[in-house]
């Protein structure tokens, strides 16, 4: 999923050999495209889905900064806005299968080939995705079809030492572990797959501002802190709220308890299962806590990354 590769078309070939290049993080490469780091891998997803994909306004799209904690969102929307379908939480969807599969990448699952277009029109309503993407490169049809897009995203010093190990167990055995130096400096310069981390967020932190409606941003480190009242709100920006049958009946805790890290990273389908095109489920989930990375960054590097955030969110309102 992250490494495989499609034989790109002539024209995206063309178009990839243009853009600036850098070595990325798993032995691959990255491209800048739209002002973003993709991986060789991910082009065709992402051109592909740029010009095909037609959002519908009941869709549900969630965005995310790379190990932003993707995997826990999918799974509480699936459960939020499925909850009709599986009142019987002992026998639910989420037990079985990944949340990456009950969700799946716009980009990374959805279009993997661009000769066979996925059909799209038998999924139920709502329909839910998720997408790495930028806002500057998303799908014309998700920013003007008035479906709803939530972001989630997450401190960055936490982020950048989840990625850092996700990245190593993701690296082809034989090419040793990336040192925690060369991820940072490619990390502080920006070129991370779908980087620069900062821009990232920015671009929907000012959308969330502009159409508060229609986009919805959160952190990783809220959903922490204040799990229920996150979900409520986020219940009542999709449009369905907890009935006070519902409130009764404790579904809110049911959920948090099914999408709990506990419960989710112990199931045997995300201890010993993988995705379709070959991941362990088992990367997805490390510690799930909030502020790991001073286990990790030298004073001088948490300074560091801490600067270029202050700069870089400077005059957004936003801050981690
Ligand atoms: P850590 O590496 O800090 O533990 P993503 O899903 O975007 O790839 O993000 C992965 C991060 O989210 C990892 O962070 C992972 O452990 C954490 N995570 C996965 N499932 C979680 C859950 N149910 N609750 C909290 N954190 C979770």
């Amino acid at each position: 999923r992250y490494l495989q590769e499609n034989e790109p078309s002539q024209e995206d070939k063309d178009l990839i050999s243009s853009l600036p290049t850098e070595k990325g993080w798993i032995g691959n490469s990255l491209h800048k495209y739209q002002g973003f780091w993709q991986a060789t891998a991910h082009m065709q997803g992402v051109l592909a889905c740029q010009k095909h994909f037609r959002a519908l306004e009941s869709d549900i799209i969630l965005v995310t900064t790379p190990k932003s904690g993707t995997t826990w969102l999918m799974a509480i929307l699936f459960a939020l806005v499925k909850r009709a379908h599986y009142l019987d939480l002992r026998r639910h969807p989420l037990l079985t299968e990944n949340p990456h599969v009950l969700v799946p990448c716009l980009e990374l699952d959805v279009y993997t080939d661009k000769q066979v277009l996925p059909d799209l029109s038998s999924l139920a309503p709502p329909r839910l995705f998720s997408t790495h993407l930028p806002y500057v490169s998303l799908p014309d049809s998700v920013k003007h079809s008035g479906c709803k897009v939530v972001y989630l995203s997450r401190d960055p010093k936490d982020a950048f030492v989840s990625l850092w190990h996700f990245v190593n167990k993701l690296r082809p055995v034989g090419s040793g572990t990336m040192s925690l130096h060369e991820a940072f400096d490619k990390f502080c310069r920006g070129v991370s797959s779908f980087g620069p981390f900062w821009d990232h967020v920015l671009g929907f932190w000012n959308e969330s501002l502009k159409r508060p409606e229609s986009a919805f941003f959160i952190k990783f480190e809220e959903m922490k802190q204040e799990p229920a009242l996150q979900l409520r709100r986020l219940a009542e920006f999709l449009g369905c709220p907890f009935s006070p049958e519902e409130e009764t009946h404790g579904i809110v805790d049911g959920i948090l308890r099914l999408c709990s890290f506990d419960n989710l990273s112990n199931l045997v389908v995300n201890k010993s299962g993988k995705l379709p095109a070959g991941m362990e489920n088992s990367a997805f989930f490390r510690k799930g806590e909030v502020g790991d990375s001073t286990n990790y960054l030298t004073t001088e590097m948490v300074k560091k990354l801490d600067s270029i955030t202050q700069e870089k969110l400077y005059g957004s309102g936003l801050k981690f």
